[in-house]
């Protein structure tokens, strides 16, 4: 029995490209405290996979979190019977048959009115012009916030995702996420109290319908933002940047060879958009040998799990033909996130057949700025310019 042992990190190497680090220390000490991120970072796949799953140790209920302050109380930071509670209330709007037999035709129609705009201009950045814009209104039609702009619920998802990351406390992005959190829940109060509620099975309209709280409705339409943009809105981009740059494996994908379910997949395994989700030490605990406290922050690092290498072959490479079936880009455990079936339906469905699909000769512009990757807790391509025949 010991401590955890010390791994110090650069933070801004990490946020550029957290992967070096993440091997050495999957290799060298899997569970170490790291002091630039003051928690205890868990980096080998079948460790989160098990610790994730004690709810009793790794408690999801973090009064202290940033995310709780700013955000207010959601599903994410509950445990055990008040968490699946909130969680079966919402399902309902994402499961698998409401997302087969209603948000993906939705889902399709925003896409498709997309492309048809964007078709004729014969270039693009695909991070700002494709990825955001359909994220931002796949989302706002699944919420049922159809009263804010695609522009603000980008803003506001990414506010949000700064605040609750903001470990430094920087002042400046805190009131930043004050504002996007303000400004969502001015629209959720519009939206309930115009009575605007229609017969769309909207996240909205579930809870409400629920009987849930108010507060947790808020809390948890913010959650549903907050994880809900920035990630398809890195997926598609990724995704569509990683097939231009493996050209043999785009033309399997072309030829019917390969799915797009598989794309996605291997995608969010090699570049996970959620790399970490953090839990409170609850009760004094012994894991393979390294004590744990109660109050210790520990770190899911779920990017890290997908690039271990017990269990995928050169987990460096995006590479399709690979099993994906260990795969925790969703989490392991009871907050397996509640958006993966609406996920896999916008990205492998929707958004890159009919992108890929209805522009020619795809190419990147390599007369722009080249294509930049960024962030460790959330990691997406900043942009992705991008020509094709018009
Ligand atoms: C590429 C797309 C996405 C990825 C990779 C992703 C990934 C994740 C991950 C890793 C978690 C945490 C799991 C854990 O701690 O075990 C999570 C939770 C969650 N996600 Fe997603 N997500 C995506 C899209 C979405 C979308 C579109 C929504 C909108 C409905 C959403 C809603 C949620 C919610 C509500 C939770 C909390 C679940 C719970 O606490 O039980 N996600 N997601």
């Amino acid at each position: 029995m010991s401590k955890p042992p010390v791994f110090e990190i650069d933070l801004a190497r990490f946020a550029t490209d957290p992967y070096p680090a993440l091997k050495t220390m999957r290799a060298q000490c899997p569970i170490a405290f790291v002091p630039q991120l003051g928690s205890i970072l868990f980096t080998r796949r079948d460790d989160i996979a098990t610790a994730e799953k004690n709810i009793a140790v790794f408690s999801s209920d973090q009064p202290e979190g940033l995310m709780n302050k700013l955000m207010g109380h959601n599903m994410m930071r509950k445990d055990g019977t008040d968490h699946q509670t909130e969680k079966k209330a919402l399902f309902r709007s994402v499961s698998p048959i409401t997302v087969r037999d209603h948000w993906t035709a939705v889902f399709q129609q925003h896409a498709t009115d997309l492309i048809e705009s964007l078709k004729p201009t014969g270039q693009a950045d695909i991070v700002r012009d494709y990825a955001l814009t359909l994220s931002a209104n796949c989302l706002r039609s699944l919420t049922g916030l159809t009263n804010l702009t695609p522009a603000e619920m980008d803003a506001t998802s990414q506010q949000m995702i700064d605040g609750i990351s903001n470990y430094a406390e920087d002042p400046e992005i805190e009131a930043k996420c004050h504002a996007a959190t303000q400004l969502l829940d001015d629209a959720i109060d519009d939206m309930a109290n115009k009575n605007n509620i229609d017969s769309e099975p909207t996240l909205l309209h579930v809870m409400l319908e629920s009987g849930m709280q108010f507060d947790s409705i808020r809390a948890n339409i913010k959650l549903a933002i907050s994880g809900g943009q920035n990630e398809p809105r890195d997926a598609i981009s990724g995704a569509t940047w990683a097939l231009l740059t493996h050209e043999y494996q785009l033309q399997k994908v072309l030829s019917g060879d390969i799915a797009w379910l598989q794309v996605f997949e291997e995608y969010a395994r090699w570049m996970s958009p959620i790399g970490m989700s953090p839990r409170r030490i609850a009760t004094q605990h012994t894991f393979n040998e390294i004590d744990l406290t109660p109050g210790d922050r520990v770190f899911f690092m779920f990017g890290s799990g997908n690039r271990d290498e017990t269990h995928f072959e050169n987990a460096d490479q995006f590479e399709l033909a690979r099993d994906i079936g260990k795969s925790i880009a969703f989490g392991a455990g009871p907050h397996f996130c509640a958006g993966a079936w609406a996920s896999r339906a916008m990205i492998a469905d929707v958004a890159l057949p009919t992108l890929f699909g209805a522009l020619k000769n795809l190419r990147i512009d390599s007369n722009q700025p080249p294509p930049l990757m960024g962030g460790w807790a959330f990691r997406g391509l900043l942009n992705l310019p991008v020509h094709w025949d018009s």
